[in-house]
């Protein structure tokens, strides 16, 4: 399944007629796959370039942490997007994980939901994190959007991380070499922003959030800068921020610098 090495020609050759959408390279090893296509970014790369690595040195997470990923275990990579001017970019992180589980179910993978603002869990585990970072200066603005999807069950993890963590391997069902997998996120993430550069994240909103893995559960949100938050989820407004429940009333989240968790 994912021993065919990745390779910018396996996935040109699964793209199809997307391919010329695209401009893949694929790298043996960076820093970040984030960090290089903001730098190509600031020097003006088009839209559709991305960068997948086989192994990051310091790959980067949400709330300033660092993302681990295991050389082989794991698919890591960046697309750069630019969207046309005026067009609102909140929900953009939402909109993103919807196209990654449509993905997934689009390759028979059951039990893939989503947890606010952008993981992608599998089983209630995380499979998948994405970490968007606006290009600096760029008008209109452009988007790195990263993604790091577990394909096998990390090795050399620490327990804690190790007994929140899912992988691909983890679902019933033949998986594709990862040059075809990347290419299906590719595809249904072009779809998306297509629609996205359109009509912003209102005709995603209800899809988000059918598919949200704690619709009307109770949670707490967690925060570097403020006392953790406790409230039941009521879904998300228009523009992506979390509705929820709370002692003192609802109330809407907008940042992304928190993490939520299961009360
Ligand atoms: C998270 O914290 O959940 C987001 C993790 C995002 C990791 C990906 S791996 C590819 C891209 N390059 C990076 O340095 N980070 C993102």
């Amino acid at each position: 399944m994912f021993e065919e090495p990745l390779s910018v020609a396996a996935v040109a050759d699964a793209l199809g007629d997307l391919a010329c959408r695209f401009d893949v390279d694929v790298l043996a090893e960076c820093d970040s796959t984030n960090a290089r296509l903001l730098t190509l970014a600031e020097a003006g790369a088009p839209s559709g370039s991305v960068i997948a690595a086989l192994r990051q040195t310091a790959g980067r997470g949400r709330r300033g942490r660092s993302w681990f990923s295991a050389p082989g275990d794991s698919l890591t990579f960046s697309l750069l997007w630019r969207l046309p001017p005026d067009t609102p970019w909140s929900g953009l992180s939402l909109a993103v994980g919807v196209a990654l589980a449509r993905a997934l179910d689009d390759m028979g993978i059951a039990g893939v939901s989503l947890k606010w603002p952008n993981d992608l869990l599998l089983n209630e585990r995380k499979l998948a994190g994405v970490l968007i970072e606006l290009v600096p200066g760029a008008r209109p603005a452009a988007a790195v959007i990263g993604i790091g999807l577990n394909l096998r069950r990390p090795r050399g993890l620490p327990d804690d991380l190790c007994r929140t963590a899912a992988a691909l391997t983890d679902a019933d069902i033949a998986l594709s070499p990862t040059g075809k997998l990347l290419a299906q996120l590719l595809t249904a993430l072009h779809a998306v922003l297509s629609d996205f550069a359109v009509s912003g994240f209102s005709p995603f909103r209800e899809e988000w959030q059918s598919r949200h893995a704690f619709n009307d559960r109770a949670v707490h949100l967690l925060s570097d800068y403020a006392e953790p938050l406790e409230g039941v989820c009521r879904g998300v407004d228009p523009d992506g921020a979390l509705l929820l429940e709370t002692g003192e009333g609802r109330q809407r989240i907008i940042s992304g610098e928190v993490s939520l968790r299961p009360s």
